[in-house]
């Protein structure tokens, strides 16, 4: 039977660490825990946002978590650099298995969704310099209900917009805090565990796959 997934898109599709050799140039040998420090900090002020109810796009956490990793490193890049990094960001590239997995399962029937903490222009945008928009019926945005994953309203928001039940969904993420803002809504979930030095957080919500690459999800899921 027909499923709908709903692919979370930074660290899923996009690999948010693919600026690493532009960020060479402001922290030297240290761009790959810079970039890590990047991601964390974007992703703790969107959860923070979402609780304080204070909403801004995730392209502001971003741009704020840049603004404080350049602190936390002591370094002090040019506006202009600033300004080309956060433009790379809107322009981050597609891991190579994602074209791939998303074409069988769209070929399997199945609806396909990019379902995303940034916004619909911000998303489109990726997906189509990457060169993987057309393999989705559509994307999904939590900007449309103001807050972030994991929030219940932004999973709700996802079914209520593709008019889907909750066990005919499906989200799969490499983010083990959005698998278990799915799970907790009904939903299905499928954990893109990339690296084995990645582990799963201990709350006794688990996904119903853990794949360690989006080549194999059809070996579960065709
Ligand atoms: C996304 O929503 C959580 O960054 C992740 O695309």
């Amino acid at each position: 039977m027909a499923q709908t997934f709903a692919f979370d898109v930074y660290g899923t599709l996009i690999d948010t660490h693919g600026l690493v050799s532009s960020l060479e140039r402001i922290a030297g040998e240290g761009a790959t825990a810079f970039s890590q420090t990047w991601r964390e900090k974007q992703l703790e002020y969107s959860f923070r946002r979402g609780l304080m109810k204070q909403y801004d796009t995730f392209a502001r956490c971003t741009r704020d978590a840049l603004e404080y990793t350049c602190r936390f490193y002591g370094v002090e890049p040019a506006t202009d650099q600033i300004e080309t990094l956060l433009q790379g960001y809107r322009t981050l590239p597609a891991f190579e298995d994602a074209g791939p997995a998303l074409s069988d399962l769209k070929a399997a029937g199945h609806r396909v969704y990019a379902f995303s903490n940034g916004t619909a222009e911000a998303v489109e945008t990726l997906l189509i310099s990457a060169g993987i928009r057309e393999l989705f019926h559509g994307v999904v945005s939590v900007d449309d209900v103001r807050s972030f994953k994991p929030d219940p309203g932004v999973y709700a928001h996802f079914l209520n917009t593709t008019g889907t039940h909750a066990k005919d969904a499906w989200l799969v993420s490499g983010n083990p805090f959005d698998i278990i803002g799915a799970v907790s809504a009904g939903m299905h979930a499928a954990w893109v565990r990339r690296s084995k030095e990645t582990v799963f957080d201990p709350w006794g919500i688990e996904p119903d796959i853990i794949v360690p690459g989006l080549g194999q999800l059809k070996e579960h899921l065709i």
